[in-house]
């Protein structure tokens, strides 16, 4: 076993994000209050986006984002296998169907195909997932959106900062959702934001996102506030607090830096491990900026004598820290119960899933770690090639 271990993942806090939450501690206001706000002006601001509302996950922006367009019990929405189950899950709570689509065995993305061939008259809404924050081909996707007048709603969790044909991710569907999670590229430990250009929407998330109560009713316990307010739906506990804004506006300063940082990275392991014709390194489209979120390696398992589950044991001996995103969702009891999916449903997503490994990337690695990990890669092909 190696003497240095090097995590999946380790965030990058720094005095100014320490400083931001004492600040907020001393305040006296702890919930959502003006940090919020200003964390959403600036989210906004950054993107070009009409409205970011806060919440605390993008499971809840996911969630009120199918609330806002109307998703109800019976209907069918889009989503790829390829994904977290927030993606998913959050259809399931409207009683109303997620019908699961297979990826390209490229980029791991949607394939816009086989939406094509997914949709029926029950379908409403499409959510595309930019898998490891490369952004999904969206041109199609919107295009048979647009001519079957169905609703897009991205799952941008790993795609900030991202583009896509000069298009900032964030401003191309009608709702996106990003996630501030411990993992993801910016943090606020748990947090999310929905982002839309449709006041009506962005209003009906806001209400929905504090119990349905009328506008503004985090202003009640300030001086400006009123005690009274109405319930105008019966809506969920979705806020993000001002100790989470706190960091979360520190850290969307640093989002540029932190998404070069993670960019050199992925192009020091593309360099590093390209050699070797036993590891396909990820694909990256010429249309777009990717998030680099996950740099996820494909091991060529003909040419190797160990499986995906060895090689990442291999890896930990060798003190390096993985993960596999994702299990595809129809191999899981649930759906696969529930839907009756069976692994050949979606062949790539399956055949990639046995083959994937996620490797450590994020701004706080050192030369030294990159190069650990390339040199340990190669060091188990070497050993395990056939
Ligand atoms: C693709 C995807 N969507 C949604 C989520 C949910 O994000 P959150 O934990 O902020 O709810 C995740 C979390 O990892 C994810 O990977």
């Amino acid at each position: 076993m190696s003497s240095q271990f090097i995590p999946f993942h380790v965030p990058q806090i720094d005095d100014e994000e320490i400083r931001s939450v004492v600040e907020t501690l001393k305040s006296g206001w702890l919930t959502t209050g003006v940090k919020v706000k200003r964390f959403e002006g600036d989210f906004a601001s950054y993107l070009g986006c009409g409205h970011a509302i806060a919440v605390n996950s993008c499971t809840a922006a996911l969630h009120l984002a199918l609330e806002a367009v109307g998703i109800e019990e019976g209907d069918e929405v889009i989503v790829p296998t390829m994904t977290f189950t927030a993606t998913a899950e959050v259809v399931l709570y409207f009683k109303a169907r997620p019908v699961l689509v297979d990826c390209r065995r490229d980029t791991f993305n949607i394939d816009p195909d086989r939406v094509e061939q997914a949709i029926t008259a029950k379908t409403k809404a499409i959510i595309p997932v930019h898998f490891g924050g490369q952004p999904c081909d969206m041109e199609p996707i919107r295009q048979i959106a647009r001519a079957r007048g169905l609703t897009v709603i991205e799952d941008a969790a790993h795609a900030l900062p991202a583009s896509y044909q000069g298009k900032k991710v964030g401003t191309i569907g009608d709702i996106t959702c990003f996630s501030f999670y411990a993992t993801k590229t910016i943090t606020t430990g748990e947090g999310g934001m929905a982002t839309t250009d449709n006041t009506e929407w962005a209003e009906r998330m806001r209400m929905m996102s504090l119990h349905g109560i009328s506008h503004d009713a985090w202003k009640r316990y300030t001086k400006e506030g009123s005690w009274y307010y109405e319930v105008l739906r019966p809506g969920f506990k979705y806020n993000l607090t001002d100790i989470g804004a706190a960091i979360g506006i520190e850290q969307l300063k640093k989002c540029d830096a932190f998404g070069a940082a993670r960019k050199r990275i992925a192009t020091a392991y593309n360099e590093g491990l390209s050699k070797l014709p036993e590891i396909q390194t990820p694909v990256c489209e010429s249309d777009v900026q990717h998030a680099w979120h996950l740099y996820v390696i494909q091991l060529d398992l003909e040419r190797l004598k160990i499986n995906r589950y060895q090689f990442i044991e291999a890896l930990k001996e060798q003190g390096i820290g993985t993960s596999v995103h994702f299990i595809p969702l129809h191999l899981h009891p649930y759906y696969r119960d529930k839907f009756g999916y069976a692994p050949d449903d979606f062949p790539k997503a399956s055949e990639t899933y046995q083959r994937i490994i996620s490797l450590p990337i994020y701004p706080k690695m050192t030369e030294a770690h990159i190069e650990h990990v390339i040199a340990a890669v190669g060091k188990i092909v070497q050993e395990q090639r056939r």
